[in-house]
Order: C-alpha cells, then structure tokens, then sequence
C-alpha cells in the first residue's frame, strides 16, 4: 500500500516537473564535466530555435553557447557562477542576449546545471532608454537647461548636472534642497519666487518664474524655471527646468543700450539741425524780409504791379521764416523746459489742430513731478509721433488725448475714431514712427500699446513708472 502511495507521488512530482520545465520561458541543461549533456529541456527551441534533437545532435553545450562559459574545475561542490551575460547565435542567424546560471548538481547523471534566461528584450528595452536618456541630456545641455525634482514629503531634492553647473556648483559639492535654492535667489525676487512655488505647490498647478540667481562660485545668471506641482491630497512632488537666460538677458541689454545710444544721438541731431535753422537760415530769412521791406519803401514811385509783387515776395518770406521756425521747434523742443510737458504736449495738440477738421479733447493733469527728463521728452515724442500719424494716416475726426498719473507710473493716451489699421501687418512695413516710439518707452521702462483694428481706429497707450516705483529689469 505505503509503494504504491510512493509510487503515485513519485510520478506526480514527475509530471510536475515536466509541465514546469516546458512551459517556462528559461531554458535548463545538465551536462557532465566534460560538457556532454546529460539532459535538454523539451522547450529548448523557445529561445534557441533548435529542436530538442537538433541540439542532442550537438552533444556538447559549448557547441550549442559557442564557447565554455565555465571550466567545471572553477565549480567547487554546490558553487555556483550566476548572471553571466552572454549572447549566442540561434538557429537562423538571430542573436539573442542571455542571463546564465551555472552550477553544480548531481542529478540525472550530470555534473553541471545551466539555466539561460532570455534577456534580448529587456537589454533592447535598457539601451534604447539610455539612447532616449543620452538624447535628452544632449538636448536640455544644447539649450541651457537644467532639470530638478523635489519630492515634498522627504525633502529631498535632485539636479541634473547642468542645474549644478549654473548654481555654480560643477562639481557637485552641495545638497540640494527646497531652502538652499531659496537662499540661491537673489534677495530682491526671492519672496516672489517662494509665493509663485507654493501657489502651484497649493494648487498642484503649471508655474513659470524669472529670477536672479547667485551661484556658489559668486556669478549671477538670470533663470527662468517652469514646472508642474503634483498633489495626492497633500503636496507630493514638485519638478521641472531650469533655464539660463542669461546670455539672453545680456543681448537684450546690449540692444537697449545700443537703441538708448542711437535715440541719443538722433536727439543731438534734431537740436543740431534745430539751432541750424533758428540761428542761422531763420535769420537769414529774418534779414531777407527785412531787406524786401526796405526795398519796398525805396520803391514809393514805381509801378503798381511791381508794388504788389513786392508784398507777395515780402508775404512769402514771412511764411518761409514762421515755418522755419516751427520746424526748428518741432525739431528739438526747447519749450519743453520752459512750458514744462502738459504744456508743451498742449501746444502740440493745438498746432495739429490748427486748421485741420479734427475735434481736439484733452484732459491734462499734472504729472511732471514723478518724471526725469528722458521720459518726459519720451512722453512728448510719443505723443508727436502719435498725432503726426493720426494727421497722416486716420482720417479721424476726433482724437483723445490724455495724460494721467496713476499709482506708480503715468500714462498717456492718444486715441482717434479713424480708419485703423492691422497691427500685425504694420512690422513688415519697416517704418520708423512706431518703432521708435515703442523703443523710446522701453528706454525708461515703460511700457507701450498699440490698439488698433481695421475701421475701429486706434488707441497708443504708453505707462511709464515714475521715479522711485520699483521695476524688475
Ligand atoms: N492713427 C493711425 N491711424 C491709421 N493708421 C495708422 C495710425 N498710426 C499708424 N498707422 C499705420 O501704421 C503704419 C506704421 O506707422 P509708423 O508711424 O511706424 O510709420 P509711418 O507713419 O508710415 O512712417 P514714419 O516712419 O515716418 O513714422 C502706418 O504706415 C499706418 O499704416
Ligand atoms: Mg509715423
């Protein structure tokens, strides 16, 4: 009774064995020391594309792996060599990479036991991820960024080597954390910066921030960083990139000065040409009616028409010398510093005005007191620039005009009812009236706005700060 009982268990864990080892994805082999197998598989085709008898047929498991990838002699009893990575040619031609286990037994005759895993897959997997790693690496390098990752509720924060390299630390001296990147930022944008995080932080939101960072190594880089929040509930991780704009910020300076130098200089020249005009051909001019008029009286006896000729040249010069003179007043406006610019600005308008048929409305406070003199003669130009436009292009019928102070800045506002135009359009057009004026505003860090639409005329904003009105570069 008791052998049979054996009997029946013996063929059941036989069975057993049998349905494991065919359908396992591993293939296992048994040979004796001198490689001889001494037992194959049933699956052996699986990864080897051999049939069972094929790979009898090798006799030898260094025929089938295409090398000894042990010597028995180095396995002492029970030792065992794991994870040897090896790649072997199947039937076919196809080569697959696979995980060896080597070790000795002694079971059916054999020596030695292998047992390969197919690793082709995952290994194809691995290198393409680092591939895909080393890709991103390159492109996040190729444009200045830098990633970091903070997981909330450990503290713990990583950098990508590039964001160490612009805190200024290449090699990676210091610990990130959430309060040492704090400490980073510039004293002026720091609280901000902390605000915008722990908004996102609190909404589990997108956020993008500028700020001045002070690097370990004492540089100071202008980075813009842009991430995302993630919540479970509670705050759970925060990550995203880090972007050196600093270059950037150096070429946006450069063509601020560069546009300042050339605004300058275009001001020296218009009150070059200006004193010209005054000084010199307006008196010229001065001189010639003078002269007309002398002529004129000497002249008592001839004829009539000679007479009337004469007050026609006499008339003529009179034009050409008050046209001079308010081109030279236009050109650089000395009044400025004597009406001051709601004065100045009033003028301006009423000469606009003078004989065209547009509705003039003003409304002019007092604002002078918070502005230096660059962007007082930039509110003037602006508001030059925007009324000669108005006359040369609008076709309005009445333009607004107002200067105002705000909270911190002052804005004026010239607005017409005329045809408009496409903003859009108008870059291409490589004019000057617009450009100028736009530079002119940035020039004292202001700001300028053009509204205008197709026969919905249009409306020039500038905001300018006034002095002592905090404004990050
Ligand atoms: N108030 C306005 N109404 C209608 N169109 C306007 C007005 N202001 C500007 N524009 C349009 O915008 C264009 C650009 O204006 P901008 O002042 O730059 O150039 P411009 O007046 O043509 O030449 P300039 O360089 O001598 O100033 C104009 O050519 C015109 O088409
Ligand atoms: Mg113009």
């Amino acid at each position: 009774m008791d052998e049979t009982v054996s009997a029946e268990a013996l063929r059941e864990s036989e069975e057993l064995h049998r349905i494991t080892l065919l359908n396992m994805s591993d293939a296992v082999f048994i040979t004796n020391d001198e490689g001889v197998f001494t037992f194959i598989c049933p699956n052996v085709d699986v990864i080897f594309g051999h049939s069972h008898g094929e790979v009898q047929a090798m006799q030898r498991i260094s025929r089938l792996l295409g090398c000894e990838l042990v010597e028995p002699g180095q396995l002492s009893d029970g030792g065992e060599v794991r994870n040897i990575e090896h790649e072997v040619e199947c039937k076919g031609g196809a080569r697959r990479v696979l995980l060896v286990h080597v070790k000795r037994v002694a079971i059916r005759r054999g020596t030695i036991l292998y047992v390969c895993r197919d690793v082709t897959e995952r290994k194809q997997s691995e290198q393409a991820l680092r591939r895909h790693d080393e890709r991103l690496k390159l492109a996040l390098e190729a444009a200045s960024m830098g990633t970091w990752d903070w997981d909330v509720p450990s503290g713990e924060m990583t950098w990508s080597p590039e964001t160490h390299r612009m805190f200024g630390d290449p090699a990676v001296r210091h610990t990130p954390s959430f309060p040492t990147f704090l400490e980073r930022v510039h004293t002026d944008d720091r609280a901000r910066v902390a605000r915008t995080m722990t908004d996102a932080m609190d909404r589990g939101a997108v956020y993008e921030t500028e700020f001045r960072l002070l690097g370990y190594d004492a540089s100071e880089r202008w980075i813009m960083a842009r991430g995302k929040a993630l919540r479970n509930g509670k705050p759970l991780r925060m990550l995203g990139v880090f972007v050196d704009l600093t270059e950037r910020h150096q070429v946006d300076a450069d063509l601020r000065e560069l546009g300042g130098r050339l605004i300058n200089a275009h001001e020296q020249e218009r009150m070059r040409l200006s004193r010209e005009l005054h000084d010199n051909v307006g008196q010229l001019v001065a001189l010639l009616s003078v002269e007309l008029e002398l002529l004129r009286q000497q002249l008592r006896t001839s004829a009539p028409p000679v007479h009337a000729q004469f007050a026609k040249l006499f008339a003529h010069a009179s034009e050409l010398g008050s046209d001079l003179h308010r081109l030279s007043h236009e050109l650089h406006p000395a009044r400025l510093e004597h009406l001051g610019l709601e004065e100045s600005i009033r003028c301006v308008c009423e000469e606009f005005a003078g004989a065209r048929q547009i509705a003039l409305h003003l409304e002019i406070s007092d604002v002078s007191a918070g502005l230096d003199r660059d962007a007082v003669l930039c509110l003037y130009r602006i508001a030059q620039e925007s009324l000669h436009n108005v006359v040369k292009h609008s076709g309005a019928t009445r333009v607004d005009i107002t200067l105002a102070a705000a909270p911190g800045e002052v804005v004026l506002r010239v607005a017409d009812d005329g045809v408009g135009f496409d903003t859009r359009s108008v870059q291409q057009k490589g004019t000057l009236g617009l450009v100028s004026m736009r530079e002119r505003a940035r020039l004292v860090r202001g700001q300028l706005t053009v509204s205008s639409k197709p026969g919905d005329g249009t409306k020039i904003e500038v905001r300018l700060p006034t002095t002592g009105a905090h404004s990050i570069e």
